[in-house]
């Protein structure tokens, strides 16, 4: 088979923790063509989403290009069995035009994640479609109303921005914090910029637990754990990967999740659950297969192939 794979340049892959990275080599060891492109080479010719590519070996955990088209030439979208959206955030408006070349080939590949499913999935808003799975959270730009919020939910808050990841721009607010006022005029450029704000959940302390769906079955899971002296429990961060197992309260939310994710052609997604509470729901390019597979001894990339043959096939052309 042949699997286009959209991403950041190669350079920014970080060879022990990419996820990406490892499914492109399961992909080749199991004798499928890899392709690769940056966002900025997709294109429209007539209405046809095609693609400046480049074919992908690996060495030694490192993508090494091994053929070039020749200059100018594109390959179509169609011609793959399955084009995986992997670009990091930010979701900006070139991600977003992405999405909408990338619509253009629907029926002819099998699209991970859907790019309609991606651009109606805003990785934070997305968890009030499930409002019994999560802690008392609004989305405003009034600092008055975050004050409020503050006052009513035992003055401790979470505050974070709506195109976040990586734990960037995550604040815990507390009322008797003299930098309390100029966090929140911070967060929201004086009254101007849309938060979410969340009740303070003190289980974060013990972790934030990544699930990772495929096709809205849980297939792994791992605990980040902040460091003493940080609010968050991000990897990026900081945080450190402790082994995790699914609860019952992760069972359900995985099956509450999972059906809306399958509904909406989000395949490939990482749940963030604190305290049995759904906190975040990405989709853009989840990770944590590499953090799964060294402390559960799994390969969950083999999994995720496996089920690209599977969903791919239909797609194959004699
Ligand atoms: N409601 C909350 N209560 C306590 N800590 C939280 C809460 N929400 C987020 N956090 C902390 O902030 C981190 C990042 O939050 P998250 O919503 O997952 O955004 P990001 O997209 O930056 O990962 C989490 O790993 C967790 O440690
Ligand atoms: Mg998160």
């Amino acid at each position: 088979m042949r699997f286009l794979v959209v991403m950041d340049a190669p350079a920014c892959i970080h060879p022990t923790t990419d996820t990406t990275l490892v499914v492109i080599e399961e992909a080749l060891a199991r004798g499928h063509t890899v392709d690769i492109c940056v966002p900025e080479r997709l294109e429209l010719d007539g209405g046809e989403p095609v693609a400046e590519v480049e074919s992908v070996t690996h060495a030694g955990r490192t993508l090494v290009p091994c053929m070039h088209l020749a200059p100018g030439q594109k390959r179509p979208l169609a011609a793959y069995q399955a084009v995986l959206m992997r670009k990091d955030p930010p979701f900006d408006l070139d991600y977003y035009f992405a999405t909408l070349i990338l619509e253009r080939a629907r029926g002819k590949t099998l699209l991970v994640n859907d790019p309609r499913g991606l651009r109606d999935a805003n990785e934070k808003l997305y968890i009030f479609h499930f409002p019994e799975l999560i802690a008392p959270t609004r989305v405003t730009r009034s600092i008055a109303g975050l004050r409020r919020f503050l006052d009513e939910h035992g003055g401790q808050m979470v505050v974070k921005p709506l195109d976040g990841c990586g734990g960037a721009g995550v604040f815990h607010v507390r009322a008797d914090d003299r930098n309390t006022n100029v966090i929140l005029e911070t967060v929201t450029d004086f009254g101007k910029k849309l938060v979410m704000v969340q009740s303070y959940l003190p289980e974060a302390r013990e972790g934030d637990k990544r699930i990772l769906l495929l096709d809205g079955e849980p297939i792994g899971a791992v605990l980040r754990v902040p460091r003493e002296d940080d609010t968050r429990g991000n990897l990026h961060a900081g945080g450190t990967a402790i082994k995790a197992t699914l609860t019952e309260r992760d069972h359900e939310i995985c099956a509450r999740v999972g059906k809306k994710c399958r509904e909406d052609g989000l395949y490939l997604v990482g749940l963030d659950v604190i305290g049995g509470r759904l906190t975040e729901v990405n989709v853009t390019s989840p990770t944590g297969v590499q953090e799964v597979d060294r402390l559960d001894g799994t390969r969950l990339e083999t999994r995720i192939v496996a089920w690209l043959e599977e969903r791919g096939a239909i797609y194959s052309r004699p």
